[in-house]
Protein backbone atom coordinates (compact mmCIF):
# COMPACT_ATOMS: atom_id res chain seq x y z
CA UNK A 1 0.00 0.00 0.00
CA UNK A 2 2.98 2.18 0.96
CA UNK A 3 4.48 1.62 -2.00
CA UNK A 4 1.84 3.04 -4.26
CA UNK A 5 1.42 5.57 -2.34
CA UNK A 6 4.55 7.24 -2.02
CA UNK A 7 4.23 7.89 -5.93
CA UNK A 8 4.30 6.06 -8.71
CA UNK A 9 7.69 4.67 -10.21
CA UNK A 10 7.66 0.80 -10.91
CA UNK A 11 11.35 0.81 -11.42
CA UNK A 12 14.25 1.40 -9.52
CA UNK A 13 16.30 2.94 -12.82
CA UNK A 14 12.74 5.47 -12.53
CA UNK A 15 13.98 7.11 -9.25
CA UNK A 16 17.05 7.68 -10.45
CA UNK A 17 16.29 9.25 -13.69
CA UNK A 18 13.23 11.18 -11.53
CA UNK A 19 15.91 12.36 -9.76
CA UNK A 20 17.88 13.74 -12.60
CA UNK A 21 14.97 14.96 -14.31
CA UNK A 22 13.98 16.93 -11.06
CA UNK A 23 17.51 18.35 -10.96
CA UNK A 24 17.52 19.60 -14.86
CA UNK A 25 15.15 22.09 -15.53
CA UNK A 26 15.09 26.02 -15.80
CA UNK A 27 17.37 26.28 -12.74
CA UNK A 28 20.06 25.32 -16.11
CA UNK A 29 18.75 27.27 -18.79
CA UNK A 30 16.86 30.38 -16.95
CA UNK A 31 17.79 31.06 -13.55
CA UNK A 32 21.88 30.17 -13.99
CA UNK A 33 22.61 32.84 -16.30
CA UNK A 34 20.29 35.14 -15.41
CA UNK A 35 21.60 35.58 -11.76
CA UNK A 36 25.35 34.65 -13.54
CA UNK A 37 24.01 38.01 -15.37
CA UNK A 38 22.87 39.77 -12.35
CA UNK A 39 25.86 39.23 -10.04
CA UNK A 40 29.18 39.66 -12.49
CA UNK A 41 29.17 36.54 -14.27
CA UNK A 42 33.10 34.97 -14.01
CA UNK A 43 33.71 35.36 -10.30
CA UNK A 44 29.90 33.94 -9.60
CA UNK A 45 30.62 31.28 -11.81
CA UNK A 46 33.74 30.39 -9.56
CA UNK A 47 31.45 30.66 -6.38
CA UNK A 48 28.92 28.39 -8.02
CA UNK A 49 31.20 25.88 -8.66
CA UNK A 50 33.09 26.17 -5.11
CA UNK A 51 29.37 25.51 -3.46
CA UNK A 52 28.26 22.90 -6.02
CA UNK A 53 30.98 21.16 -5.03
CA UNK A 54 31.38 21.60 -1.12
CA UNK A 55 27.92 22.17 -0.07
CA UNK A 56 25.81 20.83 -3.25
CA UNK A 57 27.08 17.09 -3.67
CA UNK A 58 27.43 15.94 0.19
CA UNK A 59 24.10 17.59 0.70
CA UNK A 60 22.79 15.53 -2.35
CA UNK A 61 24.51 12.59 -0.68
CA UNK A 62 23.26 13.08 2.38
CA UNK A 63 19.67 13.34 1.14
CA UNK A 64 20.01 10.00 -0.90
CA UNK A 65 21.06 8.31 2.25
CA UNK A 66 18.06 10.12 4.32
CA UNK A 67 16.06 8.62 1.51
CA UNK A 68 17.19 5.27 1.33
CA UNK A 69 17.62 4.36 4.77
CA UNK A 70 14.02 5.51 6.18
CA UNK A 71 12.53 4.13 2.41
CA UNK A 72 9.88 6.93 2.99
CA UNK A 73 9.09 10.42 2.14
CA UNK A 74 10.89 14.02 2.93
CA UNK A 75 8.86 14.85 5.72
CA UNK A 76 8.88 11.57 7.34
CA UNK A 77 11.96 10.67 6.82
CA UNK A 78 13.40 12.77 9.82
CA UNK A 79 10.90 11.47 12.63
CA UNK A 80 11.25 7.53 10.99
CA UNK A 81 15.43 8.26 11.53
CA UNK A 82 15.03 8.82 15.26
CA UNK A 83 14.07 13.17 14.74
CA UNK A 84 12.40 14.45 18.06
CA UNK A 85 11.56 18.14 19.18
CA UNK A 86 11.72 20.67 16.62
CA UNK A 87 14.31 18.29 14.06
CA UNK A 88 10.60 16.71 13.29
CA UNK A 89 9.26 19.60 11.48
CA UNK A 90 12.60 19.79 9.19
CA UNK A 91 10.45 17.81 6.69
CA UNK A 92 7.32 20.57 6.66
CA UNK A 93 10.29 22.90 6.01
CA UNK A 94 11.20 21.29 2.81
CA UNK A 95 7.54 20.97 1.77
CA UNK A 96 6.88 24.52 2.33
CA UNK A 97 9.85 25.72 0.26
CA UNK A 98 9.21 22.87 -2.36
CA UNK A 99 5.36 24.05 -2.45
CA UNK A 100 6.45 27.67 -2.58
CA UNK A 101 9.06 27.45 -5.11
CA UNK A 102 6.17 25.97 -7.39
CA UNK A 103 4.18 28.64 -7.33
CA UNK A 104 6.36 31.16 -9.69
CA UNK A 105 8.23 28.05 -11.07
CA UNK A 106 4.92 27.52 -13.24
CA UNK A 107 5.02 30.82 -14.14
CA UNK A 108 8.03 30.71 -15.71
CA UNK A 109 7.10 27.15 -17.09
CA UNK A 110 4.39 29.04 -18.48
CA UNK A 111 6.74 31.24 -20.79
CA UNK A 112 8.53 28.31 -22.24
CA UNK A 113 5.28 27.55 -23.14
CA UNK A 114 4.23 30.58 -25.18
CA UNK A 115 7.95 30.15 -26.86
CA UNK A 116 6.71 26.98 -27.76
CA UNK A 117 3.70 28.30 -29.64
CA UNK A 118 5.19 30.79 -30.88
CA UNK A 119 7.94 28.77 -32.37
CA UNK A 120 5.47 26.73 -33.99
CA UNK A 121 3.08 29.95 -35.73
CA UNK A 122 6.45 30.66 -36.42
CA UNK A 123 5.65 34.35 -34.61
CA UNK A 124 10.05 34.50 -34.16
CA UNK A 125 10.62 34.93 -37.38
CA UNK A 126 11.87 37.88 -38.98
CA UNK A 127 12.10 40.35 -35.82
CA UNK A 128 14.93 42.67 -34.87
CA UNK A 129 16.56 42.02 -31.16
CA UNK A 130 14.26 44.74 -30.23
CA UNK A 131 11.46 43.36 -31.39
CA UNK A 132 11.86 40.39 -29.18
CA UNK A 133 13.04 42.39 -25.49
CA UNK A 134 9.81 44.04 -26.61
CA UNK A 135 7.49 41.11 -27.08
CA UNK A 136 8.74 39.54 -24.53
CA UNK A 137 8.05 42.25 -21.92
CA UNK A 138 4.63 42.70 -23.10
CA UNK A 139 3.76 39.13 -22.75
CA UNK A 140 4.38 39.10 -19.31
CA UNK A 141 2.98 42.10 -18.55
CA UNK A 142 -0.07 41.26 -20.23
CA UNK A 143 -2.94 40.45 -17.78
CA UNK A 144 -4.30 37.41 -19.19
CA UNK A 145 -2.01 35.24 -21.33
CA UNK A 146 0.37 34.18 -19.21
CA UNK A 147 -2.34 33.36 -16.40
CA UNK A 148 -3.58 31.03 -19.37
CA UNK A 149 -0.01 29.17 -19.90
CA UNK A 150 0.29 29.60 -16.07
CA UNK A 151 -2.97 27.17 -15.94
CA UNK A 152 -2.18 25.13 -18.80
CA UNK A 153 1.41 24.59 -16.92
CA UNK A 154 -0.27 23.81 -14.09
CA UNK A 155 -3.13 21.69 -15.88
CA UNK A 156 -0.28 19.58 -17.69
CA UNK A 157 2.43 18.79 -14.15
CA UNK A 158 -1.13 18.32 -12.40
CA UNK A 159 -2.12 15.91 -15.00
CA UNK A 160 1.10 13.96 -14.99
CA UNK A 161 0.70 13.34 -10.99
CA UNK A 162 -3.23 12.44 -11.55
CA UNK A 163 -2.60 9.91 -14.05
CA UNK A 164 -0.02 8.63 -12.42
CA UNK A 165 2.13 8.38 -15.44
CA UNK A 166 5.47 9.82 -14.34
CA UNK A 167 7.20 6.56 -14.69
CA UNK A 168 6.54 6.82 -18.24
CA UNK A 169 7.73 10.71 -18.18
CA UNK A 170 10.76 9.91 -16.62
CA UNK A 171 11.42 7.22 -19.29
CA UNK A 172 11.14 9.17 -21.67
CA UNK A 173 13.05 11.92 -20.90
CA UNK A 174 16.35 9.14 -20.50
CA UNK A 175 16.22 9.91 -24.33
CA UNK A 176 14.92 13.64 -24.84
CA UNK A 177 17.27 15.01 -21.59
CA UNK A 178 20.41 13.43 -23.67
CA UNK A 179 18.52 15.05 -26.68
CA UNK A 180 18.59 18.68 -25.15
CA UNK A 181 21.80 18.78 -24.53
CA UNK A 182 22.91 17.40 -27.52
CA UNK A 183 20.65 21.02 -28.84
CA UNK A 184 22.62 23.26 -26.51
CA UNK A 185 25.76 21.99 -27.42
CA UNK A 186 24.58 23.21 -31.09
CA UNK A 187 23.74 26.48 -29.89
CA UNK A 188 27.08 26.99 -27.81
CA UNK A 189 28.54 26.54 -31.54
CA UNK A 190 26.45 29.18 -33.38
CA UNK A 191 26.29 31.36 -30.25
CA UNK A 192 30.13 31.75 -30.09
CA UNK A 193 30.62 32.39 -33.69
CA UNK A 194 28.41 35.53 -34.06
CA UNK A 195 29.94 38.69 -34.69
CA UNK A 196 31.17 40.24 -31.15
CA UNK A 197 30.46 37.31 -28.80
CA UNK A 198 33.59 37.31 -27.74
CA UNK A 199 32.91 39.88 -24.80
CA UNK A 200 30.43 37.57 -23.74
CA UNK A 201 32.71 34.69 -23.20
CA UNK A 202 34.92 36.93 -21.31
CA UNK A 203 31.96 38.27 -19.03
CA UNK A 204 31.40 33.98 -18.25
CA UNK A 205 34.79 32.77 -18.09
CA UNK A 206 36.85 35.34 -16.91
CA UNK A 207 36.50 35.90 -13.18
CA UNK A 208 36.61 39.47 -11.85
CA UNK A 209 36.64 39.24 -8.02
CA UNK A 210 36.30 42.97 -7.66
CA UNK A 211 32.75 42.10 -8.72
CA UNK A 212 32.11 39.53 -5.41
CA UNK A 213 29.51 41.26 -3.08
CA UNK A 214 27.84 39.32 -0.03
CA UNK A 215 25.08 39.16 -2.46
CA UNK A 216 27.17 37.06 -5.23
CA UNK A 217 27.98 34.42 -2.27
CA UNK A 218 24.51 33.80 -0.94
CA UNK A 219 23.52 34.18 -4.70
CA UNK A 220 25.66 31.43 -5.98
CA UNK A 221 24.52 29.04 -2.96
CA UNK A 222 20.92 30.09 -3.98
CA UNK A 223 21.49 28.74 -6.99
CA UNK A 224 23.44 25.61 -6.44
CA UNK A 225 20.57 24.53 -4.04
CA UNK A 226 17.84 25.54 -6.44
CA UNK A 227 19.88 23.86 -9.64
CA UNK A 228 20.67 20.85 -7.73
CA UNK A 229 16.71 20.26 -6.16
CA UNK A 230 18.30 20.22 -2.48
CA UNK A 231 17.24 21.22 0.93
CA UNK A 232 13.80 20.83 0.20
CA UNK A 233 13.30 16.35 0.54
CA UNK A 234 12.37 15.72 -2.67
CA UNK A 235 15.82 14.26 -3.42
CA UNK A 236 14.90 12.26 -0.02
CA UNK A 237 11.54 10.62 -1.71
CA UNK A 238 13.56 9.69 -4.73
CA UNK A 239 16.09 8.35 -3.43
CA UNK A 240 13.23 5.64 -0.63
CA UNK A 241 13.40 4.05 -4.17
CA UNK A 242 16.94 3.98 -5.38
CA UNK A 243 18.72 -0.05 -5.11
CA UNK A 244 20.39 -1.39 -2.26
CA UNK A 245 23.46 -1.48 -4.63
CA UNK A 246 23.04 2.11 -5.95
CA UNK A 247 26.25 3.89 -5.79
CA UNK A 248 24.76 7.34 -4.00
CA UNK A 249 28.38 9.26 -4.50
CA UNK A 250 28.20 8.63 -7.91
CA UNK A 251 24.55 9.21 -8.54
CA UNK A 252 25.26 12.63 -6.76
CA UNK A 253 28.69 13.30 -8.38
CA UNK A 254 26.56 12.34 -11.90
CA UNK A 255 23.71 14.29 -11.50
CA UNK A 256 25.96 17.42 -10.25
CA UNK A 257 28.06 17.41 -12.66
CA UNK A 258 25.41 16.79 -15.86
CA UNK A 259 23.37 19.63 -14.18
CA UNK A 260 26.27 21.89 -13.79
CA UNK A 261 27.64 20.90 -17.67
CA UNK A 262 24.28 21.93 -18.93
CA UNK A 263 24.05 25.39 -16.92
CA UNK A 264 27.48 26.78 -18.22
CA UNK A 265 26.56 25.53 -21.62
CA UNK A 266 23.40 27.60 -21.27
CA UNK A 267 25.78 30.58 -20.23
CA UNK A 268 27.84 29.60 -23.28
CA UNK A 269 24.97 30.52 -25.30
CA UNK A 270 23.28 33.39 -23.72
CA UNK A 271 26.20 35.89 -22.77
CA UNK A 272 27.78 35.65 -26.38
CA UNK A 273 24.85 36.36 -28.19
CA UNK A 274 23.70 38.74 -25.59
CA UNK A 275 27.16 40.66 -26.32
CA UNK A 276 25.90 40.13 -29.87
CA UNK A 277 22.97 41.89 -30.17
CA UNK A 278 23.85 44.15 -27.24
CA UNK A 279 21.48 43.04 -24.37
CA UNK A 280 22.28 43.59 -20.98
CA UNK A 281 23.74 40.50 -19.37
CA UNK A 282 22.35 42.10 -15.98
CA UNK A 283 18.64 41.96 -17.51
CA UNK A 284 17.37 39.41 -14.67
CA UNK A 285 14.74 36.80 -15.91
CA UNK A 286 13.92 37.79 -19.22
CA UNK A 287 17.38 37.37 -20.37
CA UNK A 288 16.95 33.79 -21.86
CA UNK A 289 13.86 34.88 -23.73
CA UNK A 290 15.34 37.73 -25.24
CA UNK A 291 18.40 36.28 -26.12
CA UNK A 292 17.53 32.90 -27.51
CA UNK A 293 15.27 33.78 -30.39
CA UNK A 294 18.31 35.56 -31.91
CA UNK A 295 20.56 32.99 -31.84
CA UNK A 296 18.52 30.63 -33.65
CA UNK A 297 17.65 33.60 -36.05
CA UNK A 298 21.36 34.83 -36.90
CA UNK A 299 22.42 31.75 -36.48
CA UNK A 300 20.57 29.88 -39.20
CA UNK A 301 19.81 33.10 -41.04
CA UNK A 302 20.13 31.66 -44.43
CA UNK A 303 17.85 29.01 -43.24
CA UNK A 304 14.65 29.93 -41.76
CA UNK A 305 13.40 26.66 -41.96
CA UNK A 306 16.04 24.79 -40.05
CA UNK A 307 15.58 28.14 -37.47
CA UNK A 308 11.81 27.20 -37.08
CA UNK A 309 12.34 23.56 -36.93
CA UNK A 310 15.29 24.01 -34.22
CA UNK A 311 13.36 26.68 -32.50
CA UNK A 312 10.32 24.42 -32.25
CA UNK A 313 12.23 21.35 -30.52
CA UNK A 314 14.13 23.50 -28.57
CA UNK A 315 11.15 25.26 -26.15
CA UNK A 316 9.86 21.65 -26.49
CA UNK A 317 12.80 19.84 -24.81
CA UNK A 318 13.09 22.62 -22.46
CA UNK A 319 9.12 23.09 -21.57
CA UNK A 320 9.59 19.04 -21.18
CA UNK A 321 12.70 19.41 -18.61
CA UNK A 322 10.76 21.84 -16.77
CA UNK A 323 7.76 19.44 -16.38
CA UNK A 324 9.70 16.84 -15.00
CA UNK A 325 11.34 19.58 -12.20
CA UNK A 326 7.37 20.30 -11.66
CA UNK A 327 6.25 16.90 -10.88
CA UNK A 328 9.04 16.72 -8.20
CA UNK A 329 7.84 20.03 -7.02
CA UNK A 330 4.24 19.25 -6.63
CA UNK A 331 5.45 15.67 -5.43
CA UNK A 332 5.73 16.43 -1.86
CA UNK A 333 3.04 18.71 -0.98
CA UNK A 334 0.26 15.96 -2.43
CA UNK A 335 1.90 13.45 -0.53
CA UNK A 336 1.59 15.60 2.47
CA UNK A 337 -1.28 16.43 2.35
CA UNK A 338 -2.93 13.10 1.64
CA UNK A 339 -0.27 11.67 4.57
CA UNK A 340 -1.14 13.98 6.86
CA UNK A 341 -4.63 14.55 6.18
CA UNK A 342 -5.89 11.38 5.30
CA UNK A 343 -6.91 12.88 1.74
CA UNK A 344 -7.06 10.68 -1.05
CA UNK A 345 -4.69 11.28 -3.37
CA UNK A 346 -6.87 12.48 -6.63
CA UNK A 347 -8.37 15.20 -4.01
CA UNK A 348 -5.07 15.84 -2.88
CA UNK A 349 -3.03 16.91 -5.71
CA UNK A 350 -5.33 19.56 -6.88
CA UNK A 351 -5.48 20.78 -3.31
CA UNK A 352 -1.84 21.24 -3.71
CA UNK A 353 -2.21 22.79 -7.06
CA UNK A 354 -5.32 24.77 -6.70
CA UNK A 355 -2.86 26.80 -3.51
CA UNK A 356 -0.13 26.98 -6.11
CA UNK A 357 -2.35 28.71 -8.57
CA UNK A 358 -3.68 31.41 -6.01
CA UNK A 359 -0.32 32.23 -5.35
CA UNK A 360 1.37 31.51 -8.93
CA UNK A 361 -1.56 34.28 -10.34
CA UNK A 362 -0.20 36.74 -7.90
CA UNK A 363 3.49 36.00 -8.91
CA UNK A 364 2.62 36.08 -12.61
CA UNK A 365 0.48 40.00 -12.24
CA UNK A 366 3.76 41.06 -10.31
CA UNK A 367 5.35 41.39 -13.30
CA UNK A 368 2.76 43.64 -14.70
CA UNK A 369 -0.19 45.10 -13.29
CA UNK A 370 0.70 44.43 -10.04
CA UNK A 371 4.60 45.45 -10.28
CA UNK A 372 3.84 48.78 -7.84
CA UNK A 373 3.61 46.33 -5.17
CA UNK A 374 6.62 45.94 -3.02
CA UNK A 375 7.94 43.71 -0.41
CA UNK A 376 11.31 44.65 0.70
CA UNK A 377 11.79 46.42 -2.66
CA UNK A 378 10.85 43.25 -4.62
CA UNK A 379 8.08 42.68 -6.53
CA UNK A 380 6.53 39.14 -6.05
CA UNK A 381 8.05 37.05 -8.13
CA UNK A 382 11.42 38.33 -7.00
CA UNK A 383 10.19 38.16 -3.52
CA UNK A 384 9.23 34.34 -3.63
CA UNK A 385 12.61 33.98 -5.70
CA UNK A 386 14.46 35.14 -3.39
CA UNK A 387 12.90 33.89 -0.01
CA UNK A 388 12.61 30.47 -1.43
CA UNK A 389 16.42 29.97 -3.16
CA UNK A 390 18.24 32.25 -0.92
CA UNK A 391 16.94 31.63 2.34
CA UNK A 392 14.90 28.52 2.93
CA UNK A 393 16.57 26.26 0.53
CA UNK A 394 20.06 26.63 2.16
CA UNK A 395 18.04 26.59 5.81
CA UNK A 396 16.64 23.22 4.96
CA UNK A 397 20.16 22.18 3.58
CA UNK A 398 21.42 23.14 6.70
CA UNK A 399 18.87 21.48 9.17
CA UNK A 400 19.74 18.40 7.04
CA UNK A 401 23.05 18.25 7.15
CA UNK A 402 22.94 18.94 11.21
CA UNK A 403 20.41 16.41 11.32
CA UNK A 404 22.59 13.73 9.37
CA UNK A 405 25.98 14.47 10.51
CA UNK A 406 25.04 14.79 14.61
CA UNK A 407 21.81 13.60 15.18
CA UNK A 408 21.52 10.50 12.81
CA UNK A 409 22.76 7.28 14.05
CA UNK A 410 26.62 7.05 12.61
CA UNK A 411 26.85 3.49 11.55
CA UNK A 412 23.40 3.55 9.83
CA UNK A 413 24.90 6.82 8.02
CA UNK A 414 28.26 4.94 7.33
CA UNK A 415 27.07 2.18 6.09
CA UNK A 416 23.99 3.68 3.70
CA UNK A 417 26.72 5.95 2.36
CA UNK A 418 29.43 3.26 1.96
CA UNK A 419 27.52 1.24 0.49
CA UNK A 420 27.74 -1.42 3.23
CA UNK A 421 31.72 -0.56 3.57
CA UNK A 422 32.06 -1.07 -0.11
CA UNK A 423 33.15 2.32 -1.19
CA UNK A 424 36.91 3.36 0.33
CA UNK A 425 36.87 4.45 4.22
CA UNK A 426 39.09 7.64 3.63
CA UNK A 427 36.31 8.90 1.50
CA UNK A 428 33.44 8.41 3.76
CA UNK A 429 35.72 10.03 6.69
CA UNK A 430 36.12 13.10 4.70
CA UNK A 431 32.72 13.01 3.99
CA UNK A 432 31.55 12.62 7.65
CA UNK A 433 33.93 15.66 8.16
CA UNK A 434 32.20 17.40 5.33
CA UNK A 435 28.88 16.81 6.44
CA UNK A 436 29.16 17.21 9.85
CA UNK A 437 31.17 20.52 10.30
CA UNK A 438 32.60 22.35 6.88
CA UNK A 439 29.01 22.28 5.29
CA UNK A 440 27.18 24.15 8.11
CA UNK A 441 29.94 26.64 8.87
CA UNK A 442 30.36 27.16 5.24
CA UNK A 443 25.87 27.77 4.45
CA UNK A 444 25.70 30.11 7.95
CA UNK A 445 29.26 32.43 7.09
CA UNK A 446 27.59 32.98 4.25
CA UNK A 447 23.94 33.72 5.52
CA UNK A 448 26.44 35.92 8.34
CA UNK A 449 28.24 37.22 5.84
CA UNK A 450 25.51 38.78 3.96
CA UNK A 451 23.93 40.50 7.22
CA UNK A 452 27.40 42.40 6.95
CA UNK A 453 29.29 40.61 9.71
CA UNK A 454 32.42 39.58 7.56
CA UNK A 455 32.50 42.40 4.70
CA UNK A 456 33.83 40.06 2.00
N1 LIG B 1 16.22 21.94 -9.93
C1 LIG B 1 15.09 22.39 -10.66
C2 LIG B 1 15.55 23.19 -11.85
O1 LIG B 1 16.71 23.35 -12.05
C3 LIG B 1 14.12 23.16 -9.82
C4 LIG B 1 13.82 22.54 -8.50
C5 LIG B 1 14.24 23.16 -7.34
C6 LIG B 1 13.17 21.31 -8.44
C7 LIG B 1 14.06 22.55 -6.10
C8 LIG B 1 12.96 20.70 -7.21
C9 LIG B 1 13.42 21.32 -6.05
O2 LIG B 1 14.77 23.70 -12.60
Amino acid sequence: MEQVNRGNFGSKLGAILAAAGSAIGLGNVWRFPYETGANGGGAFLVLYLCCVLIIGVPLMVAEFAVGRRSRTNGYRAFPTLGAKGVWKYVGFLCVLTGWLILCYYVVVQGWTIEYVVQAGVNGLAGKTPADYASDFTNFVSDPIKPLLYLFLSVGLTLGVILMGVQKGIERASKVLMPLLFVFIVILVGCSVTLPGAGDGIKFLLYPDFSKVTPATFLAAMGQAFFSLSIGMGCLCTYASYFPKEANLFGNALNIAGIDTMIAILSGLIIFPAAYAVGIEPGAGPSLVFITLPNVFYQAFGQWPWLAYAFSLMFYLLLAMAALTSAISLLEPPTLWIHEEFHIRRRYAAPIATAICVLVGIACSLSMGVWDGYKIGGMNLFDFFDFTTAKILLPLGGLLTALFVGWKMDKKALLSEISNERVLPQTLIRIYYALIRVVLPLAIIAIFLNELGLFGF
